[in-house]
């Protein structure tokens, strides 16, 4: 039962009118372009967009590319636009389609910033400087800490609650941001009243948080410094099989999922589980009899058979320009959708002149 990535023609949109019968509930999500998409990325979030896409009925999705989120930190101007571009045609090679998705980058609809401002000025420096993220990015930074850094989880927020959100797909690591998006919600509508819907996370059974190959306490990154600590979607294949097989496991040689005894088999457990949807504890059966290195090379195969027809789609659409279509009709959509809620928060609070 492995799972294979959607291949479909993708298929020039056209541009979204206001829905007529709108939908009843909404699913909003984003990565940052920041370096390359991760098996974390992928299992985390990805493959829940395309599941929930495919699953959700009633449901309109918005799922963009958090471009403002990726300043937070110093980025080459070139390697940007490059990672904005992956990302989008990432999303499309796992399953994405953009007949059901809005599709689109964070930057060129403006409200978020708009309303990012807006959360901030709900927001408590208190509850800003507590977010974990903040503290451990902080951590790694000796000088020159943007503010932004610290105000992140308020532009979060603003993309989440822009579009009433009621479901946000997320890894284990968003959980918080989401949690005081939730505090925000509450906070706002009760200073100016009703405005916006409270949103809910929607977390991966398994697979919520893919953990390090080369320490499997730390959870996997993009912006580890050690390239075998991750797999990046676009790796080569060989180079994929070498990191699983060469992943840090434990001395004692059972397949077994204990992840604080043995945080490197169960990492991996985990990882073979989310892909294949066999429940661990079959899995676990299935190897009692085996070892790390025949669970490793199969393990591998399993995780190379799910990233090729990701990358053979990424190389299809990387430089088509129904990739620039897609990505225009989804943020008009979304700028649609943000106006009108733009309208209902100046007028709660106040701001501008009466229409
Ligand atoms: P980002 O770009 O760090 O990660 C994107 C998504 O991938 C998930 N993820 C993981 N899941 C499992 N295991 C891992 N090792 C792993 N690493 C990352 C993340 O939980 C996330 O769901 N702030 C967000 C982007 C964002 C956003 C939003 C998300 C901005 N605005 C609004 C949802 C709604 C971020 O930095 O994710």
């Amino acid at each position: 039962m492995m799972p294979t990535a959607k291949k479909k023609e993708i298929s020039k949109p056209t541009i979204s009118e206001p829905v007529k019968a709108p939908a009843k509930m909404t699913l909003v999500s984003g990565i940052q372009p920041t370096g390359k998409l991760t098996l974390g990325n992928y299992i985390g979030a990805l493959r829940q967009f395309v599941k929930l896409q495919d699953e959700l009925e009633d449901t309109e999705l918005f799922i963009f590319i958090a471009d403002l989120h990726a300043i937070t930190t110093p980025q080459d101007k070139t390697e940007l636009r490059k990672s904005i571009r992956n990302v989008a045609a990432l999303y499309l090679a796992c399953g994405l389609n953009p007949e059901k998705v809005n599709l689109f980058i964070q930057s060129e609809v403006l409200e978020h910033s708009v309303l990012g401002y807006i959360m901030e000025s709900t927001a408590y420096v208190g509850e800003m400087e507590r977010m974990t993220q903040y503290k451990d990015k902080k951590g790694k930074q000796t000088e020159g800490i943007r503010t932004s850094l610290l105000t992140y989880p308020a532009l979060m927020a603003a993309d989440i609650l822009l579009y009433d959100a009621n479901i946000v797909p997320i890894g284990d690591d968003q959980k918080q941001h989401l949690e005081l998006t939730r505090n925000l919600a509450e906070r706002f509508n009760n200073l100016y009243g009703e405005t916006f819907v409270v949103p809910e996370g929607f977390f991966p059974k398994t697979g919520a948080r893919i953990m390090s190959l080369s320490d499997p306490t730390k959870k996997m990154s993009k912006s580890d410094e050690n390239p075998k600590s991750y797999i990046n979607l676009l790796d080569d294949l060989g180079l994929i099989r070498n990191k699983i097989k060469s992943a840090v496991t434990d001395s004692d040689g059972a397949i077994k999922y204990e992840p604080k005894k043995k945080p490197g088999i169960s990492n991996l457990l985990t990882i073979y589980s989310s892909l294949t949807e066999v429940p661990i504890k079959d899995i676990e059966d299935a190897y009692k009899d085996s070892n790390y290195q025949t669970f490793k090379a199969e393990l591998a195969e399993i995780v190379v058979d799910a990233i090729r027809p990701i990358q053979q789609e990424y190389f299809k659409i990387i430089n088509d320009t129904k990739l620039d279509d897609i990505l225009t009709a989804g943020a008009e959509r979304a700028r649609f959708v943000a106006q009108r809620k733009m309208q209902k928060v100046y007028k709660r609070i106040g701001l501008g002149r009466i229409k």
